[in-house]
């Protein structure tokens, strides 16, 4: 229901178990990410119900309306929000890399040199381990409250191990990328031109039955502009949509290229220029939600990295205050952001980048939704699906409120209960 051009064949709705319908009772605060009227830009409603069929909303309405269902699960009060949308995340690889942690809180800075030690890990892995990772991170995600996640190749950089990242991150999520250009491999490190036209030719051919989008890290030490582009426009040629690690070390031309080639979403967003903004935010498309459009590039936020590598965070009013779409991830890795977290996530979001709660926990929900170009997840409303969590507490507020604290009671998936 948006104006973005989705991909034809993706993404694929994934077959789950349904039993009859769902009554969710007794909401005292539901985001329904759905404005009009007094809910603000959350669509806040108060003392409501919601009744899943089919692993979809099928109504919302005053708890008194209710009507009957299969089964009922009582909010009693609590606050209800959708699942979080974390549209950037690297859950394929072994290892982890505690140590250059706590070489950087005692001042050694971060350069993303550590990502060939993971590379060495995973491609030393089995299918079994890797799998088993993105398994336990899936589900650690989805206990708090993730239920729909982006995940990304990058740490294999061979053509069989990037196929195979991909082909393992296939089996959790329809949002898989393909992060070839994630670093040059050692073992190309003199002739960088030859490991791109691998990346462009057999690598980007195996990895693209497995991918929807394509993912370069546009940055000095890794991949310059002119690389970042052909490879983009590689993964484009074969119907990959483009989300770019950009402007994450320092200022560069990664969020302008992407801006240029019509991405999704630039990631990291750490070091932006004015112009970096006036190209974010002069491209604008319509949508029949009731924002009444975002920005054809979304900027996805990710303050773990921040957090994680003792950095600046992103000045996430300068983009909203222009007008910028805004999305939050988790950039859940073993080396910048090692958590899965998105409460953390909105937390940081509030107390270190001026973000309002509403607007840390839209980011983090519809935001996401806009940074993968889906409109099936990330609000609640009848036909959504019927992905959603309910809190520990009284209001969306305690997300930022009470950070570190586990505020998820309960999560459902497709209408099932995690
Ligand atoms: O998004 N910046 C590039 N990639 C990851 C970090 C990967 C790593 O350090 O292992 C990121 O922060
Ligand atoms: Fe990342």
């Amino acid at each position: 229901m948006t104006g973005f051009p989705m991909r034809p064949d993706g993404p694929v709705r994934r077959a789950v178990r349904h039993s009859g319908s769902l009554l969710v009772d007794n909401i005292g605060e539901l985001v329904t990410n759905s404005p009009g009227g007094a809910g603000g830009p959350l669509g806040l409603r108060r003392d409501v119900a919601l009744l899943v069929e089919d692993g979809l909303v099928a109504w919302i309405g005053p708890a008194r309306d209710a009507p009957a269902a299969d089964r009922r699960i009582d909010a009693a009060g609590a606050a209800v929000l959708p699942g979080f949308v974390d549209s950037h995340a690297h859950l394929v690889f072994a290892g982890d890399r505690a140590a250059e942690f706590a070489a950087r809180m005692a001042g050694e800075p971060y350069t993303g040199g550590g990502i060939r030690t993971t590379v060495g890990a995973t491609r030393a892995a089995s299918d079994d381990e890797l799998r088993a990772t993105v398994q336990r991170l899936r589900a650690e995600a989805m206990r708090q409250g993730t239920t729909t996640i982006e995940i990304k190749s990058g740490y294999g950089l061979t053509v069989a191990d990037e196929a195979r990242s991909l082909r393992i991150a296939a089996e959790f999520t329809d949002d898989t990328t393909f992060l070839g250009a994630h670093v040059v491999p050692a073992e190309y490190a003199d002739r960088p031109d030859d490991y791109v036209g691998m990346v462009c030719g057999p690598m980007l051919a195996a990895a693209a039955p497995y991918a929807r989008w394509i993912d370069v890290f546009c940055e000095r030490g890794a991949f310059d502009v002119d690389h970042a582009r052909a490879i983009l426009a590689c993964g484009q040629a074969v119907g990959l949509g483009v989300r770019v690690h950009a402007n994450q070390l320092g200022p560069g031309p990664g969020v302008q290229l992407g801006v240029e080639l019509g991405a999704a979403s630039v990631d990291h967003c750490t070091h932006l220029t004015d112009a970096d903004i006036d190209a974010l935010a002069s491209h604008r498309v319509e949508c029949m939600c009731a924002e009444g459009g975002h920005t054809a590039t979304v900027a996805t936020l990710l303050p773990g990295a921040e957090f994680s590598t003792r950095s600046p965070y992103p000045d996430a009013r300068r983009l909203l205050d222009a007008g910028v779409t805004v999305a939050l991830a988790t950039d859940c890795n073993p080396g910048s952001s090692y958590t899965s977290s998105m409460p953390f996530c909105i937390a940081l979001a509030v107390r270190e980048m001026r973000m309002t709660p509403a607007e840390a926990v839209w980011a983090a929900t519809a935001g996401g939704a806009a940074a993968l170009r889906r409109d099936d997840v990330g609000r609640l409303r009848p036909g959504a699906r019927a992905d959603l969590m309910i809190l520990d507490a009284p209001s969306h507020l305690h997300l930022a409120y009470r950070p570190g604290v586990p505020l998820i009671r309960q999560v459902l998936h497709n209408g099932v209960p995690q």
